[in-house]
């Protein structure tokens, strides 16, 4: 399946209650040849409406960290593990996660990136490990099959939190060098 049927599909998706609140469905943006993808949590409001991931504040300082190491938005591939935004932003429901995350899965497979970076801590204890301690493990590599695998703050911890920051310019910038590495 291609990217833009993966696509159609999870428009179309009614496999749990989000599909009642949500605006648009937010797929994912970005190159099909990335070899850099990044993975969030859920869409917010902005997401929602636009239906493009990280376009409200926090996606705004995603980019600026993206900028500082050299990395154009068009290069990487961006998405979240839910598709539709929960309701007033609350953190995701387990079976929202298991019914969406094949859509995930899909998407890893077809781009096949080298390195999959997750935004925060649900991102993290979804993709890498359960508990994972964005604390004390953020910019830390796993390798999970073909994959290369670290979590950063969200950036939305950043705007909360902004001495987060310099932790955040290290750790993106070790994904640009790691990236280059062949
Ligand atoms: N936060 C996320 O985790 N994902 C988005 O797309 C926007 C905000």
């Amino acid at each position: 399946m291609s990217l833009e049927e993966l696509k159609k599909k999870c428009e179309a998706c009614q496999r749990c209650s989000l599909a009642q609140t949500r605006t648009n469905c937010v797929f994912g943006v970005g190159s099909e040849k990335a070899t850099l993808m990044f993975v969030g949590e859920a869409p917010g409001e902005k997401e929602d409406l636009s239906g493009i991931p990280f376009v409200g504040r926090a996606g705004q300082l995603l980019d600026k960290f993206l900028e500082a190491v050299d990395i154009s938005r068009d290069e990487v591939y961006i998405a979240n593990i839910l598709k539709c935004r929960p309701p007033k932003n609350r953190d995701p429901l387990p079976e929202e996660e298991e019914q969406c995350i094949d859509y995930l899965r899909e998407q890893v497979a077809i781009i096949n990136p080298k390195i999959i970076v997750c935004l925060g801590r649900i991102s993290a204890m979804k993709l890498i490990k359960p508990d994972f301690k964005i604390t004390q493990e953020h910019g830390t590599w796993f390798k999970k099959g073909n994959y290369l695998m670290t979590a950063v703050y969200h950036p939305a911890a950043l705007l909360r939190d902004p001495r987060k920051k310099e932790d955040m310019l290290l750790d993106m910038q070790k994904i640009k060098e790691k990236l280059s590495e062949e």
